[in-house]
């Protein structure tokens, strides 16, 4: 694909405003589009990036309910709690919006009305489960039940998580209401269908053109979706929290859009609330509906259909028989796999994840970004851990890139009067022993075709380099013999400073900063980038003349991670597992064993008998057993029974109970035991006697 655009819109799949994000979405998502965004801009290129919450579908208002908060009130406070943890790490969106305002809802109306308007949309009566205590039609997470596959309690209306099988709510055995216990009733209600099958020939088309481009993971998803022919999804909910279907009558009342159907096109919205901002409220339609920019979704893989499918297909419909104002689809969907953390998947529901805003309350936001973008989870599933971070920090950040700025900035401050000393001249530079345009290149083709573990470690190779050369080079020594090479040496590495710093800049741009202002310079990189102005290109030649002026100070650009500072870490980590683990054992329905078989003989000798408990009283210095004083129809009998934790005596006269009556006599505690009670164990160590009831069954055989 040679086609050159004029810009490009980089887009970030929105979280749910439900919870902090956590390394895991930084790694798949926010890093990865702010690394391209941030080269983008360097080159000099026009690119914007969007992002921001998606604050709608049932997900919040589970949360709401668990919380005992309002939607609202969850969305403001997730909200705010994601977008500072992302300022703070450095994501540089030029707009983070939220699906809940007034230019989202009105644009997600807005698609509704036309696809309504074309007739498109299906309506389909159905049944769906309905809480009568709540007078709520519930959706599939709001009923749990027995899962049919695993017998496990507790599974969810859409999915067992003991067994992962997918599951609609009426499978499940005994199902509930989760708003209030009740059992839900099947009602009808009626819902608007989109049906992704009349897109299904240019779905396929989209696919195929982008086959070679796109990774592998984002086309197979697809595929399987298309092969498997592409059916009507329902596109509305019964559900009080949402956007509200554009349309006055009466069947519509209480419906809302489904939350992915407006999530999608919140990046639209964004688009327009950014191009409001930058006061030219017209500016966003460059974006979408221009052929020469190139859009990008950055998503997770679990995200994929909706990007390559639903998304696409909403675009279409809204194309159909339109000649102006039509959207542009996606040029590229990097879906990344998922990033582990020790080994683990991050789960939110079950706390096992490190939050963005914590892990930047104790560590730098660079650092955090240079391990994760080399643990970048590409093609496969990565692995982030603690010591893999310290490791980094110290061993390449701070070892390699740190300690060479340092050392040829200290060293000109001390011996050089704070400038560089000499010119260096092309020839001298291209004389140093590393190929800069291949080196260029691959970092070059790195960035942009989102291999960013590659773009790391190439920018991270040509520190070492430059770190190789500087100590190889020994200026404190030749400077006694021979100062005008040691002023050569200090030149070329403070050059090898500025080009690091420009390498650099999309990876850890603080950090880039920091050299920029050592190396003397005013502002921030960030600052020098704009649309027109490829500021890339010069990190390929020495950029300082001789007598530039340095800063005239140096800073210590990464602290060392000690053993004691992820100890704490590594602890968490280990009552995290563990708690793990303790509910993974809960969850998992302990194998039933059973005793040897016996023969219907065998059962046959047993005398079971209903006996009914006329007198009892405790046995001193025994605090487990009671005395039980026993009818069994004309019979007497007196028996002990270990049960005085669980009942009074008191509790026990007047009780039906099941006796063992021809079990052999014993003597304990010096009282007589003529038989045994029977009783079984529940929750909690909990007790509860077989108590048979029925009218004149008192002496007789239990069978
Ligand atoms: O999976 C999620 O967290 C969704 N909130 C992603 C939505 S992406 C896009 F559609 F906005
Ligand atoms: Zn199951």
């Amino acid at each position: 694909m040679t086609h050159t655009y004029k810009r490009t819109l980089v887009t970030t799949a929105l979280p749910y405003a439900n919870g902090p994000v956590h390394l895991g979405h930084l790694a798949g998502v926010y890093l990865p589009a702010d690394i391209y965004v941030r080269f983008k801009r360097l080159c000099g290129h026009d690119v914007i990036h969007i992002g921001g919450s998606d604050e709608h579908g049932v997900p919040i208002t589970i949360t709401a309910d668990k919380e005992g908060i309002s939607p609202q009130d969850v969305v403001d406070r997730y909200h705010t709690m994601n977008a500072d943890a992302f300022a703070k790490c450095g994501i540089s969106f030029d707009y983070y919006g939220r699906t809940s305002s007034p230019t989202h809802h009105a644009t997600a109306r807005e698609f509704f009305s036309e696809i309504e308007k074309k007739g498109i949309f299906i309506r389909k009566t159905e049944k769906q489960f309905f809480d009568p205590k709540a007078g709520r039609f519930l959706s599939d997470r709001y009923i749990t039940g027995t899962c049919p596959a695993c017998n496990a309690p507790g599974a969810n209306g859409d999915q067992c998580e003991q067994c992962g099988t997918h599951l609609s709510p009426t499978e499940l055995i005994d199902p509930k209401s989760k708003l209030s216990d009740a059992t839900p009733e099947l009602r009808e209600t009626l819902h608007w269908y989109f049906p992704l099958g009349r897109f299904q020939k240019q779905l396929e088309n989209y696919v195929e053109r982008h086959t070679g481009d796109w990774r592998s993971n984002v086309v197979n998803y697809s595929r399987t979706w298309l092969n498997q022919g592409l059916a009507d999804r329902a596109i509305t909910r019964d559900l009080a929290w949402g956007i509200s279907l554009p349309l006055d009558a009466e069947e519509a009342k209480g419906k809302v859009l489904y939350v992915w159907f407006d999530a999608v096109l919140g990046y639209i919205s964004f688009t327009k609330e950014w191009a409001e901002k930058q006061g030219d409220s017209e500016r966003w339609r460059r974006y979408w509906q221009d052929p020469e920019t190139r859009i990008i979704n950055f998503i997770g893989k679990d995200n994929v259909v909706f990007h390559t499918l639903m998304f696409p297909a909403i675009l279409m419909a809204w194309n159909e028989e339109r000649l102006d104002g039509r959207y542009e689809l996606a040029d590229n969907v990097p879906a990344s796999e998922f990033m582990n953390f020790e080994g683990r998947k991050f789960s939110k529901s079950r706390n096992y994840a490190v939050y963005l805003g914590e892990f930047l309350e104790r560590f730098p936001a660079d650092t955090l970004r240079y391990s994760i973008a080399m643990n970048y989870p590409e093609n496969k599933d990565s692995d982030f851990s603690w010591s893999d971070f310290q490791n980094r920090t110290n061993g390449e950040l701070a070892d390699t890139l740190g300690n060479f700025i340092k050392r040829s900035i200290d060293f000109t401050n001390a011996r050089f009067g704070g400038e560089v000393p000499a010119e260096i001249d092309l020839e001298a530079w291209d004389a140093l022993g590393i190929d800069w345009l291949e080196s260029f290149s691959k970092l070059e083709a790195a960035y942009d075709g989102f291999h960013f573990r590659e773009a790391a470690s190439q920018a991270m190779e040509i520190a070492r380099f430059a770190n190789r050369f500087l100590t190889e080079s020994e200026p404190w020594k030749v400077i006694k013999v021979d100062a005008e090479a040691a002023g050569r040496t200090m030149a070329i590495s403070l050059n090898l400073c500025y080009t690091l710093a420009l390498l650099f800049w999309p990876i850890v741009p603080e950090t880039a900063n920091r050299i920029w202002r050592m190396l003397g310079f005013e502002g921030r990189i960030d600052d020098l980038v704009e649309p027109g102005k490829p500021v890339w290109r010069r990190a390929l030649e020495p950029g300082l003349k001789r007598g530039h002026k340095l800063l005239g100070s140096s800073e210590i650009l990464f602290t060392k991670i000690e053993e004691e500072d992820i100890e704490p870490e590594l602890k968490k980590i280990e009552a995290l597992l563990a708690e793990a683990e303790r509910r993974e054992a809960a969850e998992q329905p302990a194998p039933m064993t059973f005793k040897p078989e016996i023969t219907f003989d065998d059962f046959q000798k047993i005398d079971l008998r209903v006996a009914k408990v006329i007198a009892c009283e405790p046995v001193k210095k025994a605090n487990k057993l009671l005395k039980l004083q026993l009818q069994v129809g004309s019979e007497q009998r007196q028996v002990l029974s270990g049960i005085a934790q669980h009942f009074t005596p008191e509790e026990m006269v007047g009780k039906s109970v099941v006796l063992v009556a021809n079990l052999a006599d014993r003597t304990m505690r010096g009282e007589l035991s003529q038989g045994m009670i029977l009783a079984v164990e529940g929750a909690d160590g909990r007790l509860f006697l077989l108590e048979p009831q029925g009218e004149g069954i008192c002496g007789n055989q239990v069978s």
